[in-house]
């Protein structure tokens, strides 16, 4: 880092996945709560092609409208003041090499949901790089975006997850056996997608092999899962001088069969979220401690949002995490982490710092 500057944060977003547009969204949030009194943001953009283009100011907001029914959550009359950005970026629109990644920034900030961000594709590069990214390192992210290899390892951590069966694109797979050992409905889902993309719930065995097969589309391995009957709890962990701290909880009420893509950012959804007041306090408790163990359990750093179950009697079973969560108006990671009384500015210089601070690699690799 050139000692008179501030530091130089790469904010990256976009990328050729299912979930561009929401991650252009997250990226929207993360640069209006970034302290441009502290860091100087060098916003990257990459392309459904997988290009990267380094933004100029005057080019983030047309770029974001490109997506346009995610982006009409997004308040147009804001805008980015003047001398927020790196003034050596401000008149290229020019193709970012990354063999001049490591001249030009200090940290990565990668808010791209899904491949190459919360896969761990990206931070494996930053690693190599020498350069540290916010939140989780390579090995956490890929572990944590893949729902079988995470489930495992929770598992064996001792914590409940649903009865599951994996199923491979090469090998031959029986509906019958699945059904009898799970028994109906069930959830199917591509091992490594997000947004509930190439997600099925499936109430009949005719229907358990199409949605195999449309799941196939998305990853060659698929997650089969019985149906958890209970509510959808997620906590929002965030890492605060080397501890994991656990923020009020938040629940999602889908109202509909599931929470799906569209039951997500559909406009007329009837899906909502909010912070649950009703639930019973020791049960309350054991979803932060238990949302702990699974972020220590899985190397997270930073941040992460860690999703249960909770059963009608008090059973707390896991579903997923999240490394790079949502930062999309129905987003709950930033209501989280505010009612804890961490602000947006606060929780991205804290995300910043403890990037800054690994120095070794090791720390920029987990
Ligand atoms: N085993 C399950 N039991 C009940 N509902 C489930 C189960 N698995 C997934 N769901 C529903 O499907 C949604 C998406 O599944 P999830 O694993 O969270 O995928 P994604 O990573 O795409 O968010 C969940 O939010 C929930 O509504
Ligand atoms: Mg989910």
């Amino acid at each position: 880092m050139i000692a008179s500057l501030k530091p130089r944060v790469a904010l990256l977003f976009g990328g050729h996945s299912l979930e561009h547009s929401v991650s252009c969204i997250s990226a929207w949030w993360t640069l209006q709560h970034i302290d441009h009194s502290k860091y100087l943001v060098v916003p990257i953009a990459i392309d459904k092609k997988g290009k990267w283009h380094v933004l100029k100011m005057s080019a983030i907001k047309p770029y974001l409208s490109l997506n346009k029914s995610l982006i009409e959550q997004v308040d147009s009359e804001e805008s980015i003041p003047t001398g927020w950005l790196d003034p050596r970026f401000e008149s290229g629109n020019e193709l970012f090499s990354p063999s001049l990644i490591k001249k030009s920034i200090d940290v990565a900030y990668v808010m791209i949901h899904g491949f190459p961000g919360e896969d761990g594709s990206l931070a494996g590069l930053f690693s190599y790089l020498d350069i540290p990214v916010v939140g989780c390192g390579a090995m956490a992210l890929s572990i944590g975006m893949h729902k079988i290899m995470s489930k495992q390892i929770v598992s064996g951590a001792g914590i409940d997850v649903a009865k599951y069966q994996a199923v491979k694109k090469s090998n031959p797979y029986s509906v019958d056996a699945i059904v009898d050992t799970l028994e109906l409905p069930l959830f199917v889902k591509p091992v490594n997608s997000g947004s509930s993309i190439g997600i099925s719930k499936v109430h009949n065995k005719e229907g358990l092999r199409e949605s195999i097969e449309l799941a196939f589309n998305f990853s060659n391995e698929v997650l089969i899962e019985s149906m958890v009957y209970g509510r959808e709890i997620e906590v929002a962990v965030v890492e605060i001088e080397g501890r994991a701290v656990a923020c009020p909880l938040g629940e999602i009420i889908s109202g509909s069969d599931f929470y799906s893509y569209s039951a997500k950012y559909d406009k007329n959804s009837p899906a909502t979220t909010r912070l649950p007041q009703d639930i019973d306090p020791g049960a309350y408790k054991n979803l932060q401690e238990t949302a702990i163990k699974v972020f220590e359990a899985l190397s997270f750093k930073g941040m992460g949002r860690i999703d249960f179950f909770l059963t009608k009697k008090n059973r707390v079973v896991f579903n997923e995490v999240n490394a790079i969560p949502g930062f999309t108006p129905i987003s709950l990671f930033p209501m989280m982490a505010k009612a804890h009384g961490i602000s947006g500015i606060e929780l991205t210089t804290l995300l910043i710092e403890n990037a800054l601070a690994k120095t070794d690699s090791l720390s920029l690799l987990c």
